[in-house]
């Protein structure tokens, strides 16, 4: 697996997490020891979105991170340069998400 680092081509950052897209949440999760989703909800908790407020989510991989935004009534654009994420994030496997 090819690692990310700043000379990397984005077309090669894309192409690593296309490849890992389908795992990536329980990787992130398995890998940071759950850590992902406290940074998430300090996130969430930071940014305080609300009705009628407007979030872009960048890089926003699979949805998770911008789902909180849109349930708490924001208008959420997630957006990312992986396919292979915003696939997973627009309903491949897991159902429409935010
Ligand atoms: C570590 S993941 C985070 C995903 C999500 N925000 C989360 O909290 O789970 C990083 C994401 O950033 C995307 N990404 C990295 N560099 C980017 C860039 N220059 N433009 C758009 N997306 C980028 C990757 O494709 C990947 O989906």
């Amino acid at each position: 697996m090819t690692r990310a680092s700043l000379d990397k081509k984005p077309a090669d950052v894309a192409a690593m997490f296309d490849g890992t897209a389908e795992r990536y949440d329980l990787l992130n999760t398995l890998m940071t020891g759950g850590q992902d989703r406290r940074w998430r909800r300090e996130a969430v908790r930071a940014l305080d979105a609300r009705p009628g407020e407007r979030v872009l989510d960048l890089a926003a991989g699979t949805g998770t991170s911008s789902v909180p935004f849109a349930d708490a009534g924001a208008s959420t654009v997630a957006c990312d340069f992986s396919l292979g994420m915003l696939r997973v994030a627009s309903g491949g496997r897991r159902g429409r998400r935010g």
